[in-house]
């Protein structure tokens, strides 16, 4: 994408945002110079954060698998993003075609390429919302038509939480989704940490907010446990990204502490 191409409306070009950071972190071509500035930045001060996005990409595919071996066939992807390769309804409609998913995004550009995207997916659907709004998404005539909340539905929030600022009061949103949600339910939530990798994420984060892009706020690990109240986190509990469920033995997996976020799954009992 050029930096004068894109005529979408809300879109600042001078403002990096995080769905594009992302996007350029992972080899996508939907960002502006702003972004590809402030991710060789980030990436400067944790060049650790190329692994942290690929693992986590990694891990949404095996949670998504594994809610669909738990018989989930809905998902609410809170946070999408700029669609890259590997998005939920691309695992989950490849298992089992008639797989239903709701994608939530602020971004515009990533709300414009995921309806480009989804366009001819009658299963698929992606909503402009504030996931802080759960009122809002839940009640979106989107989510209702494609959801069916008397059924199991798949709740993921990959490196989504962290960009709720406390003020916000980040569990009760979580709260607010759970308690619409059936038994049997799972979440998924991927969450970046300043535990594993010294003060790399606080630095990144005081950057981000500087540059009056999205605000980040790492969590230490009792904190992210926290998203999982109501819940009963399976096999192996909350651990590192690349830890969740890995296909890789041990040996193959690399430095824990470079996945640079605690990764879970539960379930809701
Ligand atoms: C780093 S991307 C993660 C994409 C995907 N969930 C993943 O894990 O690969 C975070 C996304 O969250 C979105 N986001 C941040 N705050 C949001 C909010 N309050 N409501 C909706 N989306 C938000 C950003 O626009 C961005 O696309």
């Amino acid at each position: 994408m050029t930096d004068t191409a894109w005529p979408g409306e809300g879109i600042d070009p001078e403002r990096a945002s995080a769905a594009r950071i992302y996007d350029y972190i992972l080899g996508g071509g939907h960002n502006f110079a702003v972004d590809r500035d402030m991710a060789e930045q980030v990436l400067d001060v944790n060049p650790d954060t190329r692994r942290h996005v690929q693992q986590n990409r990694a891990f949404l595919r095996r949670a998504v698998l594994f809610m669909m071996q738990q018989g989930i066939r809905q998902f609410l992807d809170l946070g999408s993003g700029i669609p890259t390769v590997g998005n939920v309804h691309e695992i989950a409609q490849a298992a089992d075609p008639r797989c239903r998913v709701v994608y939530v995004d602020i971004d515009p550009v990533a709300v414009a390429h995921s309806e480009m995207l989804l366009a001819d997916n009658p299963n698929a659907a992606i909503i402009r919302a504030d996931v802080a709004r759960p009122d809002l998404v839940l009640r979106s005539p989107v989510t209702r038509r494609l959801l069916d909340f008397a059924r199991p539905v798949g709740l993921l929030a990959l490196t989504i939480g962290h960009y709720l600022a406390p003020a916000q009061q980040p569990f009760g949103i979580f709260a607010a989704y759970r308690d619409q949600l059936a038994p049997g339910s799972h979440l998924a939530v991927s969450h970046v940490t300043n535990e594993l990798t010294g003060n790399r994420a606080d630095i990144v984060a005081e950057m981000m907010r500087k540059a009056k892009s999205n605000s980040v706020f790492p969590r230490n690990r009792d904190e992210v446990l926290r998203f999982f109240d109501g819940y009963q986190l399976v096999e192996p509990g909350l651990v590192t990204t690349s830890r969740w469920r890995p296909e890789l033995p041990e040996e193959r997996l690399g430095d824990a502490g470079a996945d640079g976020q605690y990764a879970g799954v539960a379930r809701k009992p």
